[in-house]
């Protein structure tokens, strides 16, 4: 059987709309401004890498521009929001999805015993205070206009232990939370807010990752081959769409089937092979 084509957008989906994508210059954001553009939305790259998120407008052409700002800073996130109003009238999406990238904090982010208070602090900073200041910021505007979309993204990493990125794992966790607090308090309004999880996707922030790793995680997928970038863009504008006008307050898993199997799985296929070829 041939590889399934990756998803393509749906023309005019979002066409007169208005859209924040955080994180917007790589990986998973990248693609879903892409998207989003080829959709017949307005959208903002908003990201910290200010020379990729200009490259990255530009090559969208008119309907995308750049906006840098530091999703620790609130202030900054308070700025981009209003200036994405005042500039363009409106806000109908926004996609919280910028975080911590860097690998020194990674490296630092250990265990309850081991990490230091203020690796934690940065962590949520990003993570998930700048999630939450996000909302705080557009749903003002939303409520106004009669109604939007947040799309935060999550992680499988907010499901389950790893051994890790402790604090990376519980920021994601809360992101879950924050979901459904912003669904329960304002879905009534016209708001509605989801989340998307997904597993390893290989993007500019995990190619690092060692191909040991990588070879591990593998074993666990129920799909022949790890998701691409495009196939979270495409749950996040789904779920910004009004086909998913009833669908409020959820996080949607999309890991290639990782957390679907018993956790014991790769072992058990390894064993019954090794059984096999004795
Ligand atoms: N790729 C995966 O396997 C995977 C799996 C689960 C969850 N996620 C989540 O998906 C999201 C995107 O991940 P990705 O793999 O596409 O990452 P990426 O590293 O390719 O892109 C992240 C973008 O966020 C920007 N960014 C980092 N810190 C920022 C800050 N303080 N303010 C503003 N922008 C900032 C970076 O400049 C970069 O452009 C993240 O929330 C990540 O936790 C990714």
């Amino acid at each position: 059987m041939s590889k399934p084509a990756l998803p393509g957008p749906h023309v005019g989906r979002f066409k007169d709309q208005v859209a924040i994508v955080t994180g917007g210059a790589s990986g998973i954001g990248e693609a879903t401004c892409r998207r989003l553009v080829a959709e017949g939305a307005t959208v903002v790259v908003a990201d910290v890498n200010a020379e990729r998120a200009a490259a990255l407008a530009s090559e969208l052409g008119p309907r995308a521009s750049a906006q840098v700002f530091d999703a620790a800073d609130v202030r900054s996130i308070e700025r981009l929001v209003q200036g994405t109003v005042e500039r363009f009238g409106r806000l109908d999406v926004l996609h919280n999805n910028a975080a911590l990238s860097s690998p020194v904090i990674h490296a630092k982010d250990k265990n309850a015993i081991d990490i230091e208070f203020e690796v934690w602090d940065q962590v949520m900073a990003v993570n998930l205070r700048g999630y939450l200041a996000g909302c705080k910021y557009a749903l003002p505007t939303m409520i106004a206009q009669g109604g939007g979309t947040i799309v935060n993204t999550a992680s499988t990493g907010g499901f389950s232990g790893d051994i890790t990125r402790m604090a990376y794992s519980v920021s994601k966790a809360a992101i879950i939370g924050l979901t459904r607090q912003i669904a329960t308090h304002h879905g009534a309004q016209g708001v509605r807010c989801n989340a998307v999880a997904p597993g390893l996707v290989l993007t500019p922030g995990t190619r690092g990752a060692a191909a040991s790793v990588i070879d591990v995680m593998q074993r666990h997928l129920l799909v022949p081959e790890f998701g691409e970038p495009e196939d979270i863009a495409a749950l996040v504008c789904f779920l910004a769409s009004g086909e998913a006008r009833y669908i409020n307050g959820q996080t949607y898993i999309a890991d290639g089937g990782m957390l679907a199997h018993n956790p014991t799985m790769a072992d058990l296929v390894d064993m019954a092979k090794s059984r096999k070829s004795s």
